[in-house]
């Protein structure tokens, strides 16, 4: 099948079904110059994903577990004040105004993200599940509170909530457990939909990877959108290569 007749196909299925699922990740951000997390190894990344990923240069262990917070929170903050002011000059892509429009078109529509960079709320879509939490919330280590802070770059590292608390990213890391209520309602959609779709992520991080074999299992048809083969694509119904940003919009106006 060519990607014309794929693509063709998928939009029917998109333009039939009554109940969408999407599950975004890193991958839908890189034409909006967002880094993402890994890229297939031994080879470097293309022109479309732009900047390297991030775990090519850094190490998750170092930077992106309690632990790691625990022992050096300057360092773990001065990441997170780089990343912010990277992806605060960054801007959504086509990829995701498609998808804030998919929400206008549809009655059931849940957006899953495991981004944390914002920008499907600055495209315009307006229930979002997170399952890996936001760069810009930050959570007190003593109070629990959450709050949003835009400031790029962060005045004082590492920041402190008004009761005097430290304040984390309110980020998911690994080891952590993903925001439980934020996740049931991501595997009730997954489980009610007729179509899922999945785009730009590896598929290799779970538990977010285990959404798309759920949908499936429940009936939903699994539409993914990579530049690569990822292990989710032999399981998909319709696997179309390429970027998202041309061709989410492609699949959603046809
Ligand atoms: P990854 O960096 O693991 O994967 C990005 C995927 O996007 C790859 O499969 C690329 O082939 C694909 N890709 C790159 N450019 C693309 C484009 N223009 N169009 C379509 N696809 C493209 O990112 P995630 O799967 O999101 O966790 O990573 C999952 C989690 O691992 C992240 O949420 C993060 C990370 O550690 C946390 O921050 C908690």
């Amino acid at each position: 099948m060519t990607l014309t007749s794929q693509l063709e196909q998928a939009a029917l299925w998109l333009r039939q079904a009554r109940s969408v699922a999407v599950l975004t990740g890193a991958g839908i951000s890189a034409e909006s110059g967002v880094p993402t997390f890994r890229a297939p190894a031994g080879r470097a990344p293309t022109v479309r994903e732009g900047v390297p990923p991030l775990w090519n240069n850094f190490r998750a262990e170092d930077l992106a577990t309690p632990e790691a917070f625990q022992r050096d929170p300057l360092l773990v903050w001065q990441w997170y004040d780089w990343r912010r002011g990277l992806i605060a000059a960054c801007k959504p892509n086509l990829g995701h105004f498609a998808l804030a429009g998919l929400e206008d078109q549809k009655e059931d529509f849940t957006l899953i993200t495991q981004n944390v960079d914002g920008l499907h709320n600055r495209a315009g879509s307006r229930k979002i599940l997170k399952i890996h939490g936001d760069i810009w919330w930050v959570q007190c280590l003593s109070c629990h509170k959450v709050t949003s802070d835009f400031r790029v770059p962060l005045p004082a590292l590492p920041p402190h909530c008004s009761c005097g608390g430290m304040l984390r990213p309110a980020i998911v890391w690994f080891g952590e457990s993903l925001p439980l209520q934020t996740w049931n309602q991501a595997e009730t959609a997954a489980q009610s939909c007729d179509l899922f779709l999945v785009a730009g992520t590896s598929a290799v991080v779970y538990p977010a990877a285990s959404l798309a074999p759920l949908a499936k299992r429940h009936g939903a048809r699994v539409i993914e959108i990579n530049m690569e083969e990822t292990p989710l694509s032999g399981a998909a119904d319709i696997s179309l290569r390429g970027p998202s940003g041309e061709i989410l919009p492609a699949l959603i106006a046809s």
